[in-house]
């Protein structure tokens, strides 16, 4: 069964508890992106906001850093109640240490690597990983035209999980909705993230179920 992880990012974040209770029902995961203005050219939310839903639900958090320096803060997400902590490749030289850091806070530890960035680039650490998050736009903004090429590096983590037995998730995030969300599947993606698709929808429970009916 593929999850659903609603990001945030397109909430109205001045009734945030309110907009996440209302795909709780429908979801398995609450996306959560966190940019920083230096790795990716837009500034979101830290610490604070993961710690103020936490209460507000128990999907897991699924928290998204686009951040350089992503080792800094590690434990102040998992402290503030991140289920999973997802770092970009292109952010951490030294990748298998902030995966060891990661889960060594008791979250699970995913790695996302941008449209450019090719898979062979992390796969030394594919078998530490609980989550590969491919983009499937540029990150930074809500709302972006999804990137066919990324498909096909979809559909190699899916042989390699296969080959090797490994555990990740493979997830998807950036222009995934009902016109493109098949195709993720079908190459072999396992968790979609949509933002826009959901929350700049008036009913966001229709609009995860045509997610949904669109993979049948
Ligand atoms: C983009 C973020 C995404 C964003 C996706 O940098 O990582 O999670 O919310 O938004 P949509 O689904 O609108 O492309
Ligand atoms: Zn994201």
């Amino acid at each position: 069964m593929t999850k659903i992880a609603p990001s945030i990012l397109s909430a109205n974040f001045a009734t945030l508890a309110d907009e996440i209770k209302d795909v709780e029902a429908d979801s398995d995961y609450i996306h959560v992106d966190v940019m920083d203005g230096h790795f990716v050219p837009n500034i979101t939310i830290g610490p604070l906001i993961v710690d103020a839903i936490r209460p507000v639900t128990d999907l897991p958090l699924d928290v998204h850093l686009m951040i350089e320096n992503p080792e800094h803060y590690v434990s102040a997400f998992a402290e503030a109640g991140a289920d999973i902590i997802s770092v970009h490749q292109e952010a951490c030289p030294h990748l298998h240490r902030v995966v060891q850091q990661i889960k060594a806070e008791g979250v699970k530890a995913g790695v996302v690597i941008n449209p450019a960035t090719p898979v062979s680039q992390i796969e030394p650490i594919l078998g530490d990983v609980d989550l590969v998050l491919v983009m499937t736009v540029n990150p930074g903004f809500g709302g972006q035209s999804f990137i066919d090429s990324t498909l096909s590096k979809i559909e190699s983590l899916k042989e390699l999980k296969d080959k090797h037995l490994y555990h990740y998730e493979i997830e998807v995030d950036g222009g995934v909705k009902a016109e493109t969300a098949k195709k993720c599947v079908d190459a072999g993606a396992e968790v979609l993230v949509a933002g826009s698709a959901i929350f700049n929808q008036d009913n966001r429970s229709d609009a995860i179920k045509n997610i949904k009916s669109s993979l049948k």
